[in-house]
C-alpha cells in the first residue's frame, strides 16, 4: 500500500459539477480476477467552459478510452492513482471507458468483490470509483442501463437496479440487460451475480400497482427469509399510510450476502443485506435479532424516498438521508412494538454510541464540516443525533404540520440532491417561521447540558423553573451558541397522581417549553401543592439533563409518573446514584421495583427494560476519572444486593412464567408480545444469577441448577443464549462443557457462531482475556470476514470494558494489534474500532497512558489507511 496523503475534504470548498452525465450504460463480463467493465457515458458540460473531465476511480486496470467514438492516445489524458483527466472535450459528447478489476482479490468489501462464490457490490459512499472512471459524487444522477454477462454455470442470477428488460444466452454464457428508469447517484449502484435461492413475494401500492417482491438468499436458506418478506411488506404499507410515500418500481429485490462491512445498503430497487439482518428463525436468532431485522428493512425500503429519490448534494449532508431515514425507522419500530419501550431503547442506543463520540475527542457535528475518509463518519452521531434532531422539529411543530412539511420537502426536492438547508426550508414554507436557529443543532458538535431549578411557592401556588443550557467545548469548536431545546414537561403530586396547573390561561398537567437562550425562567401557575417535576418527557431533546430534585421525588417519578419513559429514566438516574455513591443500599430501589413488577398495567417488554441496571460504559460518562474496575465490582454489588433483596419475588414470577410456557406449547411467536414476555422472563434469569456474588453453596447450586435448566430447556435461540449467558455470569465448573455443546449443536451455523463467538468475548470475567486470544486462533475465526471479526473483537473491546480495560494494558493492545491486521486489506472495518480508545483523557491512570500508547502505536505504524490515521489522529490531537 503506498502512503497517503492526508488532504481534507471541506464543505466551504464544494462546487457544483462542471459536467452532468445524463446517461450511462454499463456493460459487465464477470470474471474472478479479471473482470471486464465498459461504460458509455453521454455527457454534458454545465460548468466552466474550460474545464477539463476528471473522472474518478481507484486501483483500475485502464484499457482503453474513446471520445465519440474515436481511440484517445494516452497523450490525450492523464491519469493517476485516483483521477482520469481529459483536458480538451467538447461541450456535449459521448465517452467509452474500459477498464479491468480483480474482484475475488478485494477483501476491501467496497467495489465489485466476491462473496461465497458470488459477485455483489457496495458503492456508498466511493465504492464506484473501484469500478470503473465515473464522476462519484452523490450530485451527478444519470440514467444507469446496466448489462451482466457471466457463465451460466455457477451464476443463475443476474441482477441490477431497476427493471429487466432483456436476457439471453451466447453459449456458455448468458447476460440480463436491466434498466432504472430513476436518475440515481453512482453510490446507488448495485450488482449481484451467482447462485441463489429466492422467496417471492407481492405487494400492491396504494393507487393499485403490482410489485413483486423477491428476497435472494444463500441456497436452502429461502425459509429464513420469511421473516424479512413480512416487515418488508409492512414497511411498504406504513409508509403509504403515515408518509403517503409509495413505492416506485415493479420490482423490489433485496439479496442477503456474509460480507459485507456494515448493516445494509439501500442500492434502488436492490437492497443488498448482511445476512446477519435478514435471516431469521427461532432456531438460529433471538428476539433482538428479530427487531434489528425488522427495523432494518425498514430503514433501507424508506431510504427509496428519504435518500433515492431525495439524495445528499455531499457527503457532508449525510444526515439529511440517514438521520431522516433513522427517525422514519424509529417511528414505524414504535407503531410495531410500542412507543415507550421503543423510546428507552432508542435513547439507550444514543446515550451508548452517540453521547461518549459527542464528549470525545471524535466529536464531529451531525453535519461535519470537513473529512478525510467520508466512511469515519457513518457514526452515531450522523445517524442517532441527526435522528433525534427530526425528532425534535417534530415535537415542536405537532404531527400535522410535521406531515405538511415532509410533503413539500419530497415534493420540491424529488429527482434532486439536497442540503440540510433545502430540509428546513420546507419547515419554513409550511409554518412561516424562521428555522435558522434549528441548522445550530446541525453545525454544532457537542450535547447540550440543560439545567433545571424548580422553586415552588406554596403561598402563590407559583411553580418557577429556571432553565439554562451550555454546550461545553469541542474539537476545533471552541464557542457553542445555545441551541432551540424543546423540553416538554409535566407534574405529579409526591403519591404519583397527575398534578394540573395553569399556563397561558389553560390547565394542564403537561406542557412544550423550547428555551432558545442560554437562560429561561417558566413560570406555572395554580400548581396545587410542591410538586414532583417530571421534565424532558418522552426525551424531548438529545441532552444532559440536571434537575435539581429530592430523591423522593425520583422515587415518586419512579413509581408512577404517568410518561413511561421517565419512569424508567428515574429508576435508571437513582439507580446510577446508588451505584457509584457506593454508600446507598438498595432497599428502597427494590421496593419501587417490587411494586414495578406487580404492576398489571405495564407491559412485559417495559419491566424487562426497568430491570435492566444502567451498564458500565452509562456509569463510565458520569465518573470522573473513569475507574472501570471499580464501576465494574460497583455495580456487581448493587446488583447482587438488589437480587438478595427480591430473590423469591423474582424467583417466584420467573417460575410462573416458565411453568405458563410448558403449559401453553403455543408455537413460536417473534411479535412483540410474546417477544416481551422472554424478555422479561430472561431478565428475571439474568438478575437472579446476580446473586451468585458471597453466595452460600446452597444457592450457589440452585443458581447452576436454574442456569443449566433454562439453557437445555431452551426452545428458541433467544432462550438458549440467555441461558448460556447466566451460566457465562457464574463461570464455573460447567462453563466450558456448555460453550462445548452450543459448538457442537451450531458448528455449520455461522451466524450462530457468532453468537457463539461474542458471547465468549463479552464474558466479564478476567479469564476472558486469555480466551479472546484463543478465539483468534480458533478454525472458525476468519478476520476477513467481517461480521465474525466484530463477533469476537468488537464485541470485546465496545461491551466487555472490565476485562478490555484490564490494568495490565494486555487488552488494548489486543485491540491495537486486530485493528493494524484488519487494516491491511479492510480499512473501513478496522477504522470503525479506532474510537474504543477515543475517551482515554477520561480514564484514570495506568488506563489514560496506556490507552494513548496504544493509539501511539497504531499512528506510528508505516502505510496504515486514511481511514484509521483519520482516526487514530483525531483522538490523540485533541
Ligand atoms: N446507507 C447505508 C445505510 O443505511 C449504510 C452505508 C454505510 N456505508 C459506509 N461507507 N459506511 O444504512
Ligand atoms: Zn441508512
Amino acid at each position: 500500500m503506498r502512503t497517503e496523503i492526508a488532504r481534507p475534504i471541506r464543505l466551504t470548498d464544494y462546487k457544483a459539477p462542471d459536467f452532468r452525465v445524463s446517461d450511462t450504460k454499463l456493460v459487465f463480463d464477470l470474471h474472478p480476477t479479471e473482470t471486464k467493465v465498459t461504460a458509455t457515458l453521454t455527457l454534458e458540460r454545465i460548468g466552466a467552459a474550460e474545464a477539463p473531465l476528471v473522472l474518478l476511480g481507484e486501483r483500475l486496470k485502464l484499457l482503453g478510452v474513446s471520445l465519440d467514438g474515436r481511440a484517445l492516445e494516452t497523450s490525450d489524458y492523464e491519469v493517476t492513482p485516483e483521477t482520469l483527466t481529459i483536458g480538451d472535450v467538447p461541450d456535449r459528447f459521448t465517452l467509452d471507458i474500459a477498464v479491468q478489476i480483480n474482484p475475488q482479490d478485494n477483501k476491501t468489501l467496497e467495489g465489485l468483490y466476491m462473496s461465497s462464490g458470488r459477485y455483489c457490490t457496495q458503492c456508498e459512499a466511493e465504492g464506484f470509483r473501484k469500478i470503473v472512471y465515473f464522476p462519484d459524487r452523490p450530485d451527478v444522477l444519470s440514467k444507469f442501463t446496466v448489462t451482466v454477462r457471466a457463465p451460466k454455470a455457477g451464476f443463475p442470477y443476474l441482477l441490477s437496479n431497476g427493471n429487466l428488460i432483456d436476457a439471453g444466452e451466447d453459449g456458455d454464457a448468458h447476460y440480463a440487460i436491466w434498466e432504472d428508469p430513476f436518475f440515481k447517484p453512482s453510490y446507488l449502484f448495485a450488482l449481484v451475480a451467482g447462485e441463489l435461492d429466492v422467496l417471492e413475494d407481492a405487494f400492491t401500492t396504494a393507487s393499485g400497482r403490482k410489485v413483486d417482491l423477491k428476497i435472494y438468499v444463500d441456497t436452502g436458506m429461502r425459509e429464513r427469509a420469511a421473516y424479512a418478506m413480512d416487515a418488508l411488506k409492512r414497511s411498504m404499507r406504513w409508509d403509504e399510510e403515515v408518509y403517503g410515500l409509495e413505492y416506485d418500481l415493479d420490482l423490489f429485490m433485496i439479496v442477503a450476502v456474509r460480507d459485507f462491512n456494515f448493516g445494509a445498503m439501500e442500492n434502488k430497487g436492490l437492497n443488498i443485506f448482511n445476512a446477519s439482518l435478514l435471516l431469521a428463525d427461532p432456531d438460529t436468532v433471538t428476539d433482538l435479532d428479530y427487531e434489528r431485522i425488522e427495523s432494518v428493512i425498514a430503514h433501507e425500503y424508506f431510504h427509496n424516498w428519504s435518500g433515492n429519490r431525495v439524495t445528499c448534494r455531499d457527503w457532508f449532508q449525510l444526515c439529511l438521508k440517514e438521520g431522516l431515514t433513522v427517525f422514519r425507522d424509529q417511528g414505524f419500530s414504535a407503531d410495531m412494538r410500542g412507543d415507550a419501550v421503543q423510546r428507552i431503547k432508542d435513547v439507550k442506543a444514543l446515550r451508548a454510541r452517540q453521547f461518549p463520540e459527542d464528549a470525545g475527542p471524535l466529536a464531529h457535528p451531525v453535519r461535519p464540516s470537513s473529512y478525510l475518509k467520508i466512511d469515519n463518519f457513518y457514526t452515531a452521531t450522523i445517524y442517532e443525533k441527526g435522528a433525534e434532531i427530526v425528532g425534535m422539529l417534530k415535537t415542536y411543530v405537532g404531527p400535522e404540520v410535521y406531515r405538511k412539511a415532509l410533503d413539500h420537502y419530497f415534493q420540491t426536492n424529488d429527482g434532486t440532491a439536497a442540503t440540510l438547508e433545502d430540509f428546513l426550508k420546507s419547515f419554513e414554507a409550511v409554518t412561516g417561521e424562521d428555522f435558522a436557529p434549528w441548522l445550530k443543532w446541525y453545525v454544532q458538535a457537542g450535547t447540550p447540558h440543560l439545567s433545571i431549578t424548580p422553586s415552588y411557592d406554596a403561598e402563590t401556588q407559583r411553580l418557577t423553573l429556571a432553565l439554562a443550557q451550555v454546550t461545553h467545548p469541542t474539537p476545533a469548536q471552541a464557542n457553542k451558541h445555545p441551541v432551540p431545546i424543546p423540553v416538554r414537561l409535566g407534574l405529579l403530586s409526591e403519591d404519583g397522581a397527575p398534578l394540573t396547573f395553569t399556563i397561558d390561561g389553560e390547565t394542564v398537567s403537561d406542557t412544550l417549553f423550547v428555551l432558545r437562550e442560554a437562560e429561561a425562567e417558566l413560570v406555572l401557575e395554580d400548581v396545587a401543592v410542591a410538586p414532583v417535576v417530571s421534565a424532558l418527557r418522552r426525551f424531548s431533546a438529545p441532552v444532559k439533563l440536571t434537575l435539581t430534585e429530592l430523591d423522593a421525588h425520583k422515587f415518586a417519578r419512579f413509581r408512577g409518573d404517568a410518561d413511561p419513559f421517565n419512569r424508567w429514566e428515574a429508576a435508571q438516574s437513582l439507580a446510577k446514584d446508588l451505584i457509584l455513591s457506593a454508600t446507598g443500599t438498595a432497599a428502597a430501589y427494590a421496593e419501587a421495583l417490587r411494586a414495578t413488577l406487580a404492576d398489571d398495567t405495564l407491559d412485559d417488554a417495559f419491566k424487562a427494560l426497568i430491570i435492566g441496571l444502567p451498564t458500565e460504559p452509562d456509569l463510565a460518562q458520569i465518573l470522573t476519572p473513569v475507574d472501570p474496575a471499580y464501576i465494574h465490582a460497583r455495580r456487581s454489588a448493587f446488583k447482587a444486593e438488589l437480587s438478595n433483596a427480591l430473590f423469591d419475588d423474582i424467583e417466584a414470577l420467573y417460575e410462573r412464567f416458565e411453568d405458563e410456557r410448558l403449559e401453553a406449547q403455543a408455537p413460536f411467536s417473534p411479535d412483540a408480545k410474546s417477544a416481551g414476555r422472554r424478555a422479561l422472563r430472561n431478565a428475571l434469569l439474568d438478575l437472579m444469577m446476580a446473586s451468585h456474588i458471597d453466595a452460600d453453596d446452597a444457592r450457589r447450586e440452585k443458581l447452576n441448577w436454574r442456569a443449566q435448566y433454562h439453557y437445555q430447556l431452551s426452545h428458541n435461540m433467544t432462550d438458549l443464549m440467555a441461558g448460556l449467558n447466566a451460566v457465562a455470569q457464574l463461570h464455573g465448573e460447567d462453563y466450558d462443557g456448555t460453550l462445548e455443546h452450543f459448538y457442537d449443536m451450531f458448528k455449520t451455523e455461522p451466524l450462530v457462531l457468532d453468537k457463539w463467538f461474542a458471547a465468549q468475548a463479552m464474558c466479564a470475567n478476567p479469564e476472558t482475556l486469555n480466551r479472546v486470544r484463543r478465539l483468534t486462533q480458533h478454525p472458525d475465526f476468519d478476520a476477513r470476514v467481517p461480521n465474525r471479526w466484530r463477533a469476537v473483537v468488537q464485541a470485546f473491546a465496545a461491551n466487555n470494558p472490565s476485562v478490555f480495560h484490564d490494568v495490565s494494558g494486555q487488552g488494548y493492545d489486543f485491540i491495537a494489534d486486530q485493528i493494524l491486521l484488519v487494516d491491511k486489506f479492510n480499512p473501513m472495518t478496522a477504522a470503525r474500532l479506532v474510537e474504543v480508545f477515543g475517551g482515554f483523557k477520561r480514564y484514570a491512570e495506568p488506563h489514560a497512558s496506556l490507552m494513548k500508547a496504544a493509539l501511539e502505536r497504531i499512528l506510528a505504524t508505516p502505510d496504515l489507511s486514511k481511514n484509521v490515521s483519520e482516526l487514530a489522529g483525531k483522538a490523540l490531537a485533541a
